[in-house]
């Protein structure tokens, strides 16, 4: 693993939207389509704002990218307003002109026995667009990726997962109260996510005691973020306070 450190968040957002840009513009250069796998969560907001600012001031078109996103909760309507489906609507797609066709995120609403086959049909989606050339990810402080809990095989696909309690409790921002945090959700797997292209994880500030354990640690299904140490191109891009406990 790459690690890239920044002196705030802000720097690192920055860089990694810039990374994106030229990747979009490379891609639209060759009349390629630029697939990026996306996250949600409080970590990737300002590296969204840059994109949107970059697309208002800079030209950056996003007509040429297709976008799949890592997970979205078990069960909840894409209406509601805690969906994934609705945070990257408000977040992103809403203020850039990417073409709604190309956006995936997986469907949170399905009824329980359609959802194994819903959750092929992702993955085939993700094969049939080319794969994932950067995949954005954030990191729980259990080491989760996506919603892929400690104990999660390497192998696993996109599919529908149990979220651990202590997850529920950092979502309940959003919610009303802990009973009303989906107990589930359906994420790609460790496997879908090491078949990206490119990796690039941010983590800023409390997150220093797993990022360390990620970095540096055993390589474990315990900390499913230590596995992207086998990842031929993983980049973490992390601020000062999320990078204290690296030696
Ligand atoms: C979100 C996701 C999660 C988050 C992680 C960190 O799509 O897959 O793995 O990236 O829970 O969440 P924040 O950024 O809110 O600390």
């Amino acid at each position: 693993i790459d690690v890239e450190v920044y002196k705030t968040p802000d720097e690192g957002a920055r860089a990694v939207a810039q990374e994106i840009a030229d990747l979009i513009r490379a891609k639209q250069a060759n009349n390629e389509k630029c697939v990026l796998g996306l996250a949600t969560g409080s970590t990737p907001l300002k590296l969204y704002e840059y994109l949107i600012q970059m697309h208002k001031e800079e030209d950056l078109s996003f007509k040429n990218v297709v976008t799949f996103n890592l997970d979205e909760y078990y069960p909840l309507e894409k209406e509601a307003e805690q969906s994934y489906w609705n945070f990257m609507h408000v977040r992103l797609f809403n203020h850039i002109d990417i073409d709604p066709d190309n956006i995936h995120l997986p469907k949170g609403e399905w009824p329980k026995d359609k959802i194994r086959q819903h959750c092929e049909e992702y993955e085939k989606a993700i094969d049939d667009a080319g794969g994932i050339d950067l995949q954005i990810l954030g990191i729980g402080n259990n080491g989760h990726i996506g919603f892929n809990e400690p104990g999660s095989s390497i192998h696993a696909r996109t599919r529908l997962v149990v979220l651990e309690n202590s997850t529920r409790v950092a979502n309940l921002k959003d919610f009303p109260n802990l009973s009303k945090v989906p107990r589930m959700a359906i994420s790609m797997g460790i496997s879908t996510i090491m078949r990206s292209k490119r990796v690039v994880l941010l983590a800023w500030g409390h997150k220093a005691p797993i990022v360390a354990r990620a970095v540096e640690g055993t390589v474990t299904e315990q900390v499913p973020a230590s596995i992207l140490q086998q990842h031929p191109d993983c980049t973490f891009v992390i601020d000062e306070s999320a990078a204290a406990e690296l030696t």
